[in-house]
């Protein structure tokens, strides 16, 4: 068993450069790829290797991808200067952290066993500042080898690692995680829009939910945005819309209606296309929900 891989990190995004920052903090080797790679400056000065494209990961013992969507997973294996291109090197295991969906991290995971590397799916639930708290999770899938391979990694990034298959299992998870998610938040938008024009101000509200049984860790982070207005992304409205259609295309796949998670899509794609909550954190939505309402919301501070 390997103690302490060495890690080629590929996506040194929001998430990325966080969950980067935990394994220098705990010592391991990194090296990091991003596709813009000033992006990835402020890790290299804290001792990162900068590495010239994912094929350079041949040199590390474990890839981890944090990435945006599908198609930038596409990019980490593309034939020209992806993962697998030169020949796997060292590497033996590549988790993938990102947001996907089953179909694209199947794909990837046949590409990597072609090659002679193992698949371990390993999204994570929990934004930048979780992270960084060390409160993160993640859902894990994977063979018995990779999934050990991967753990003392997890262990670094984060407080548990939850294993729900041998496939791709987790990123099954991740959607449905992720679909609760953002229909939590499309609800508390609503029902604070309803309180605030019934006269009863968010933060009152939000302060009964959030001691209530269904107040949740979630509905707590998401009042002072609710509150004071303040949204710079955590995830943005896009990010989470995103995976609200993995979801619904899975469910289509599958022949699954997913009536209350289409209704939230719609919440979601009507704040980005009225450009109230483009490039905003999720609890976005809220202004629309005001809007819709015939009510202008004020910060609370
Ligand atoms: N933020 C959260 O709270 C949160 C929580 C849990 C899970 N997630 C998931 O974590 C993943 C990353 O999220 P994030 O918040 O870090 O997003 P982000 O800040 O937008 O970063 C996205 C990363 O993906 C890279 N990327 C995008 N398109 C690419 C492409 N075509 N080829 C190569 N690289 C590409 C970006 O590179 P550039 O810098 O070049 O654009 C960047 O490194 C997503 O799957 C998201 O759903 C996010």
């Amino acid at each position: 068993m390997i103690a302490r891989p060495t890690v080629a990190w590929l996506g040194a995004g929001r998430m990325g450069v966080v969950m980067v920052e935990r394994l220098l903090d705990a010592g391991f080797e990194v090296g990091v790829w991003n596709r813009t790679p000033e992006r990835a400056d402020p890790l290299v000065e804290r001792g990162a290797a900068r590495l010239a494209t994912p094929a350079d990961a041949r040199s590390y013992d474990l890839a981890y991808s944090m990435v945006l969507d599908d198609g930038a997973l596409e990019r980490l294996h593309d034939p020209a200067d992806g993962l697998f291109s030169g020949g796997r090197g060292g590497l033996a295991t590549w988790v993938d952290g990102s947001t996907v969906s089953p179909a694209a991290a199947r794909r990837a995971a046949a590409d990597a066993s072609a090659a002679g590397v193992g698949f371990v799916a390993a999204p994570v639930s929990g934004n930048p500042g979780v992270v960084k708290a060390g409160r993160a999770i993640f859902a894990a899938s994977g063979t018995a080898e990779h999934l050990e391979r991967a753990e003392p990694v997890l262990a670094a990034l984060g407080r548990a690692t939850h294993v729900v298959g041998e496939g791709v299992e987790a990123d099954v998870v991740k959607l449905a995680t992720n679909g609760l998610l953002a229909i939590t938040m499309q609800a508390l938008a609503e029902l604070v829009v309803l309180g605030e024009k019934a006269g009863v101000p968010r933060d009152r509200l939000l302060a009964f939910i959030n001691d209530s049984a269904v107040g949740s860790p979630f509905s707590s982070y998401k009042t002072p945005a609710l509150v004071d207005l303040d949204l710079t992304p955590t995830f943005t409205v896009e990010g989470q819309r995103k995976d609200l259609r993995l979801a619904l295309g899975l469910g289509a796949e599958l022949e699954v209606p997913l009536p209350v998670v289409s209704t939230t899509e719609v919440a979601f794609s009507r704040t980005i296309s009225s450009g109230i909550g483009a490039g905003l954190d999720l609890a976005a939505v809220v202004l629309t929900a005001a809007k819709d309402a015939g009510l202008v919301l004020e910060p609370r501070g």
